[in-house]
């Protein structure tokens, strides 16, 4: 019995471990991203305070008080212009802690230095738990839900992802045919399927200008696997099918998937 109640007691703190919110940051952040700005004002200034941070703490440990003032300065000005910049960011920050450290510095007061170094630091470890990494996801990753492709089967314009419901329903039907034992049904879907992996090719100049990146996923590896596909169906070879079809699960979608859907799908959200 005791042991069954201290099992519940770990589910349960497992159980908030694991929870992760992103939080969506205020509007007004967009200001500072393209396409309003391209001068990333805000990261600038994020940049500049982890630099003086560093400024401060080398000059003090190289008794350099005439540089650790002045680094310890720039992070206040710079500490100070994020509720500046972004007004619903103000009443965060610790203002009374970054003017005292300051002047810490001022009187070289080591004790007081690191009670507010670690106030203000704490305040910056905080905003970046709730929108750090929304921020990246929102205004550095790139959207899918611009990108159309030409479906090369229906010859219509899709989007991005309904291009790949397609993609995928092909190779599942072409799948499901096969087990039914319905050869020509099969080779149409199997064929639609491979014209589909390879018309995917065209999303990717979308967003990359250089071919390498390309090649990784959608090269002459995968034409060879669609090729030996092609010639599987028509020689209704059940296991040589399956075969490619998992090697291009597992090196084009997978793979892809990995560096491009997960951050696509959040982004989504956010976008709703
Ligand atoms: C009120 C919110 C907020 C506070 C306070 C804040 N930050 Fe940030 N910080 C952000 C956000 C949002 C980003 C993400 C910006 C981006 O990626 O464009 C960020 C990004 C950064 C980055 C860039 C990290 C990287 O490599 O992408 C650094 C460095 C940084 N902050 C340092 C600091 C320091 C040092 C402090 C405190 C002295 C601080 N920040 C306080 C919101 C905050
Ligand atoms: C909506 C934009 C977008 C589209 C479309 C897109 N990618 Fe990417 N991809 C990215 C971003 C963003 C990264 C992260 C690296 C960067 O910022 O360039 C990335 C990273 C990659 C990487 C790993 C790093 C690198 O740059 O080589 C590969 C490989 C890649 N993509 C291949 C592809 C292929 C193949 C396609 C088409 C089937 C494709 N991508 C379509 C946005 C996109
Ligand atoms: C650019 C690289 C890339 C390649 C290669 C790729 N996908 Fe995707 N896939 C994505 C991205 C990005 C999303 C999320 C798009 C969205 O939701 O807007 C996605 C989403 C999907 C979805 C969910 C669609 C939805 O919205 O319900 C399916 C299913 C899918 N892909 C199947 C496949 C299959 C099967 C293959 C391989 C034959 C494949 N994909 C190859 C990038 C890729």
């Amino acid at each position: 019995m005791k042991k069954l109640f201290f099992l519940i007691l770990t589910a349960t703190s497992v159980a908030y471990s694991a929870d992760v919110t992103l939080k969506e940051p205020p509007k007004t952040l967009s200001k500072y991203y393209p396409p309003s700005s391209n001068k990333m004002e805000f990261l600038n200034s994020m940049y500049a305070m982890s630099t003086a941070f560093t400024g401060m703490f080398t000059n003090i440990q190289e008794n350099d008080w005439k540089n650790a003032e002045k680094w310890a300065s720039i992070l206040k000005e710079n500490y100070l212009n994020i509720g500046k910049l972004v007004p619903e960011f103000d009443k965060g920050l610790k203002k009374n802690e970054i003017n005292a450290l300051v002047e810490a510095v001022k009187s070289k007061d080591m004790e007081k230095i690191k009670f507010n170094a670690d106030a203000v630091g704490k305040s910056c470890m905080q905003c970046h738990q709730n929108y750090q990494v929304s921020t990246k996801i929102i205004y550095h990753y790139p959207s899918f839900e611009m990108i159309n492709i030409e479906d090369p089967v229906s010859r219509t314009t899709l989007e991005f992802h309904n291009y790949m419901k397609k993609t995928a329903d092909s190779m599942k039907k072409m799948r499901v045919y096969l087990e039914d034992g319905k050869f020509d049904k099969a080779q149409k879907e199997g064929n639609d399927f491979v014209k589909r992996v390879k018309g995917l090719s065209q999303s990717c100049n979308e967003c990359h200008n250089n071919k390498l990146s390309v090649e990784i996923y959608q090269g002459k590896e995968l034409e060879e696997k669609l090729n030996l596909l092609t010639k599987a169906l028509q020689s209704k070879n059940k296991d040589e099918v399956y075969k490619t079809v998992s090697w291009i699960s597992a090196n084009n979608c997978s793979k892809c998937h990995n560096t491009h859907q997960t951050i696509a799908e959040i982004k989504e959200k956010f976008n709703k």
